[in-house]
C-alpha cells in the first residue's frame, strides 16, 4: 500500500481514499484472506490520518464483508464471498462441490410436525396435516454457511426418516433412491438479521446480516416436493443473476 500525503484533504475524502486503497489491495490479492491488517495506529501514521478516520474506513469494509474484526486480536481480511447463480435448480452439495469446497451438514433435527399455515400453503396440503421437517446446519470445508429447514409432505416422503442426512445430499437421495425427479422451483430471496437461533447455529453476532432463501421445489407433475427456508450468511454469500434483454 502506497503512502499518501493527505494533509490538506477533508477527513471524508481521506477515509474514502484509505477504504479504496484497502479494497484494491484485497481485490488484487496483495492482502490475502485471513491476513491481519496492521494495527489502526500504524495505518494512521502510515497514511498521515487520524485513528478515527482509519476506524471509519475499516468499518465500511467490515460492513461490506471484506474485513472482519476479532476483538482483542485485530482486523483481518475475510474469505471471498461465494457467488451463487440463481438460475439453476441445484443442491447445496452441488453448489459447494462446483466451487471446490467440501460440503457437509450437521443434523439439527428430523421430525414429524403439523404443517403451519405457511408450510401448508407452500406444499399445497391441508393445514395441520403431518409433514416431515429436516433441520440442518450446512457447512463448506467445515465452516457454517447456512441454517436450513426443509419440509416435505407425508406420507410420500416418510422413508426419509430412515436416511442419514448428516453428510449426504437430500436431492441425491430423492432422485436416486426415491426416483423423484425435481423439475423446477420457485425461490424468494430477502434480507434478514440474525436472531438467537441463527447466532448460535452459524456462530455469528446478533443482528448480523443474513439472506433468507425460500424455495418450493416441484416434481414434473407440478406437485410440491419440498418447502425450504434457509438462512445464508450475508458475509459469505452473494447471489448472481444473469439478465438478457428481450
Ligand atoms: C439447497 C436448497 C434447498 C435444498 C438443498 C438440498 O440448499 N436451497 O432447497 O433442499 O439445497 O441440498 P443437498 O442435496 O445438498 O442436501
Amino acid at each position: 500500500m502506497a503512502r499518501r500525503s493527505a494533509a490538506e484533504e477533508p477527513a471524508q475524502h481521506r477515509y474514502a481514499q484509505l477504504r479504496e486503497l484497502l479494497r484494491e489491495a484485497i481485490a488484487t490479492g496483495e492482502l490475502k484472506p485471513g491476513e491481519a491488517l496492521p494495527p489502526e495506529r500504524e495505518l494512521a501514521e502510515r497514511h498521515g490520518i487520524s485513528r478515527m478516520t482509519v476506524r471509519q474506513a475499516l468499518s465500511d469494509l467490515v460492513a461490506d464483508g471484506l474485513l472482519y474484526r476479532q476483538p482483542g486480536l485485530g482486523t483481518f481480511v475475510a474469505n471471498p464471498k461465494i457467488a451463487q447463480p440463481l438460475s439453476r435448480l441445484t443442491s447445496f452439495t452441488e453448489d459447494m462441490r462446483s466451487r471446490g469446497l467440501k460440503p457437509g451438514s450437521q443434523m439439527l433435527g428430523i421430525e414429524v410436525v403439523e404443517a403451519t399455515h405457511e408450510v401448508a400453503r407452500a406444499l399445497e396440503v391441508d393445514r395441520q396435516s403431518r409433514v416431515l421437517r429436516v433441520r440442518r446446519l450446512r457447512l463448506a470445508d467445515g465452516q457454517p454457511m447456512a441454517l436450513e429447514s426443509v419440509h416435505l409432505p407425508l406420507p410420500r416422503f416418510a422413508a426419509l426418516v430412515a436416511e442419514d442426512l448428516t453428510d449426504s445430499s437430500l436431492y441425491r437421495i430423492l432422485e436416486e433412491r426415491m426416483g423423484v425427479h425435481l423439475a423446477r422451483a420457485r425461490q424468494f430471496l430477502e434480507p434478514a438479521s440474525a436472531g438467537p437461533q441463527e447466532v448460535q447455529g452459524l456462530g455469528i453476532r446478533p443482528g448480523s446480516l443474513l439472506l433468507l432463501l425460500e424455495r418450493v421445489t416441484y416434481d414434473p407433475e407440478d406437485v410440491p416436493v419440498e418447502y425450504v427456508r434457509s438462512f445464508y450468511r450475508g458475509d459469505r454469500y452473494r447471489f448472481v443473476v444473469d439478465l438478457t434483454r428481450l
